[in-house]
């Protein structure tokens, strides 16, 4: 056991317990316990290390004996320089020695050198595989964002440009093109919007007041998506109190409260007001 080999051990500690520091002050466990005992990713990732470092000093170690052994099979003490080490990692020759490198072949004073991969593409690998460490460390061992993460981030941005977008284009929808929107989000919306603008004069549970009632089956301005998006959208019969909410209300919100006023239909509001108005057909409506 040379001097070397001890060095390595102290190397391969300080290196291991660096990382195993860092992470476990990066790591949060409930109950303060070490990270590698909750995370099994944790500990493969400790124990991976643990070879690589001790497969680095190893190859180093390799690497200086290969380098004092001289040609002639003396040893030689030449010092392990950055730049050696450099170009043994990537095994490039300075351009002097091309000489060594020609193979033996010569075809008709044709001759070839048998160089070793470019500089630029070894380190291409080495950056790789640092990468993949990197990369592995990051959304293996501390479970950084998912691929579901990502899509929930950017259907976030999407909601947030469909509401610029409705904002920018608030009379996309007509009477005509209304439809009946029957998800929960759309209705839940629908009943924001009613229970601060219209409940005070049809209440709350639709059963009517000043307004009238808008669950039963009379309707005086005719009922159906079409008619109720229109009667929202222009008001009432004039002096009547229905004003038109065109002004406050864009389309999409017409749409979305008038389909919470269809759905409410044909619910028993207790004190419901009496039915004004004729009775609107079931099959009237779209
Ligand atoms: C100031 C009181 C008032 C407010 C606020 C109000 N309404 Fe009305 N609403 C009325 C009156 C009154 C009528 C009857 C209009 C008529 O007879 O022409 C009516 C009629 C209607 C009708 C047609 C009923 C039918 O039988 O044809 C619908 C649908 C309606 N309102 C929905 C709404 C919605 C949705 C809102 C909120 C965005 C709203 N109203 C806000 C008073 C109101």
């Amino acid at each position: 056991m040379n001097n070397l080999s001890i060095s390595a051990y102290i190397r391969i500690t300080i290196a291991f317990s660096a990382v195993v520091y860092i992470m476990e002050s990066f790591i949060d466990t409930k109950d303060k316990s070490f990270a590698f005992q909750e995370n099994l990713l944790y500990a493969l990732f400790l124990i991976v290390l643990l070879v690589v470092l001790i497969a680095i000093e190893t190859v180093w170690k390799a690497i200086k004996l290969l380098k004092s052994l001289s040609p002639e099979g003396h040893f030689d003490n030449t010092p392990i320089t950055l730049k050696s080490l450099l170009q043994t990692l990537t095994k490039s020759k300075p351009i002097e020695a091309e000489d060594q490198l020609m193979l033996d072949h010569d075809y008709d004073g044709i001759k070839e050198l048998d160089n070793a991969l470019p500089p630029w593409w070894v380190w291409l690998f080495y950056i790789c595989i640092f990468f993949a460490v990197g990369y592995m460390v990051r959304f293996q061992v501390f479970n950084d964002y998912t691929q579901l993460d990502e899509l929930d981030k950017e259907n976030q941005i999407a909601a947030l440009h469909i509401e610029e977008y409705k904002k920018n284009n608030a009379d996309l929808i007509d009477a005509e093109s209304a439809v009946f929107q029957s998800d929960e989000k759309t209705l839940s919306e629908g009943k924001e919007i009613f229970t601060t603008n219209c409940a005070a004069c049809h209440r709350a549970d639709g059963g009517g007041g000043i307004g009238p009632n808008l669950t039963d089956d009379n309707w005086i301005l005719g009922g159906g998506m079409k008619n109720i998006f229109n009667t929202i959208t222009e008001g009432g019969r004039p002096g009547k109190g229905m004003v038109a909410w065109k002004g406050t209300l864009t389309s999409f919100e017409i749409q979305a409260v008038a389909s919470y006023v269809m759905s409410l239909h044909g619910s028993t509001p207790a004190e419901a007001k009496a039915a004004e108005g004729d009775l609107w057909q079931e099959t009237e409506q779209q």
